[in-house]
């Protein structure tokens, strides 16, 4: 009936029923009506707080569309979790993380990554950040970092007592010549999506950074916004081609949500040990439900189903970000725009980026340059890295900036 009052096929109705429900938003039960859910009732997890000062865009990349948190599929993991799991597993947790949630990563790598693992190689931790400093705790040595590279990973560095070494960047990724007069224990590099510039390494010099590390050295991959990929062809893990001197990150942050905080380390053999006495004396581990509710999520097919609907979205967003900085930025020049959740916009060589920030500031947009992201930060960049996961109106957006953009151009 209601694919009749609304002219579509009655598959399309079946199909978006089930999609509903499986999004949480419809319960369905054997000979009862199909009802909307209490969670399609609650108001909007994302709506914006209404101040004032607050931004009207913020341009900056790193976060998440929170309001693509696949809730349904989250509680009723969780559900599953409480209803089945042992007590056993409300003890102390494992320093290396759950066995299920290792096992589900294992596998989810192996087949969507091409990493080489099983579980015993894979520990869980609380995000890529503190991956990075169990390792840079482990080895206490200098470590290579991108520049521009992401945030933070300087301090981070230091903090667990490395030094961290600026090695350049260019329009193949991570530069591999300098590499072997740097005297180096590791190297901290994004290799499908190096952030913030957005480029994939080249094929040589991922071979580089392999026969690099295959002298008793390591790279540490941090596979950022690897699942996020548009137009470009597949490019799996750089772990696959070494996976005894690559130690490979990554976490949900990105594909869930950062409040989450889980992520794993997938290690080559020696580093297994000291990785997980170092997260045994830092906090005892991981906390165990959330491992649990993940491992569910992975297994049950629903964290490979939320990631093609996120793409989806995904696409759509930077595609009309594309359009907007057509329209109203002409003269900009667009990269990085292939795979993950911003862009980099260069601006032409006569704005001011200092005023530009400030106008930007008053049309109550927040942007972020390039320079943001060097390991001795500088304002002079005239890239913008803008994130679109959770722009809503890109082509206003644009608009503003534009004005910014004109004000700023001596
Ligand atoms: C390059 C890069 N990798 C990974 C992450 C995710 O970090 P975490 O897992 O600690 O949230 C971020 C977050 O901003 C990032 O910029």
């Amino acid at each position: 009936m209601l694919a009749g009052d609304l002219s579509v096929s009655r598959r399309l109705v079946v199909e978006t029923y089930a999609q509903l429900t499986a999004e949480g938003y419809l319960v369905t039960a054997p000979r009862a009506r199909t009802c909307v859910s209490e969670l399609a009732a609650a108001p909007a997890a994302t709506a914006p707080r209404a101040t004032a000062n607050a931004p009207l865009y913020d341009l900056r990349p790193g976060t998440p569309d929170l309001g693509g948190f696949p809730r349904g599929a989250w509680r009723r993991a969780h559900a599953a979790i409480l209803r089945d799991a042992p007590d056993d597993v409300l003890r102390y947790p494992d320093p290396r993380g759950a066995p299920e949630l290792r096992a589900a990563v294992a596998e989810y790598l192996r087949r969507v990554r091409a990493v080489v693992c099983d579980g015993d190689r894979v520990v869980i931790c609380s995000g890529v950040r503190e991956a990075i400093s169990i390792l840079a705790g482990v080895l206490a040595d200098a470590i290579g970092v991108e520049d521009p590279g992401p945030h933070e990973r300087g301090e981070i560095l230091t903090a667990a007592g490395s030094r961290p070494h600026a090695l350049p960047v260019d329009g193949r990724g991570l530069c591999t010549d300098g590499l072997v007069d740097a005297s180096l224990a590791a190297v901290l590099v994004t290799p499908a999506h190096q952030f913030p510039t957005g480029v994939a390494l080249a094929a040589e010099r991922r071979g580089e950074l392999t026969a690099w590390a295959s002298h008793g050295r390591l790279v540490i991959e941090d596979d950022y916004d690897a699942e996020f990929r548009y137009d470009r062809t597949p490019l799996s893990a750089l772990q696959g081609l070494a996976p005894e001197h690559v130690a490979y990150v990554g976490s949900v942050s990105k594909t869930l949500s950062p409040a989450l905080r889980l992520g794993w380390l997938v290690l080559p053999a020696w580093l297994v040990e000291p990785c997980v006495e170092a997260k045994r004396l830092r906090d005892g581990g991981t906390p165990t439900l959330p491992q649990l509710a993940l491992g569910h999520l992975i297994s049950s097919g629903e964290y490979d189903r939320h990631l093609r609907r996120a793409r989806r979205r995904y696409r759509a967003r930077r595609d009309a970000l594309l359009r907007a900085i057509r329209r109203h930025l002409p003269a900009a020049q667009v990269t990085g725009m292939s795979a993950g959740l911003h862009v980099l916009v260069t601006l032409p060589s006569d704005v001011d980026m200092r005023a530009l920030d400030d106008g930007a500031g008053r049309r109550r947009l927040t942007i972020a340059s390039v320079g943001q992201f060097r390991l001795a930060p500088r304002t002079d960049d005239r890239a913008l890295v803008i994130g679109y996961a959770t722009l809503s109106d890109a082509d206003h957006a644009m608009r503003l900036l534009a004005e910014a953009v004109a004000d700023a151009t001596g």
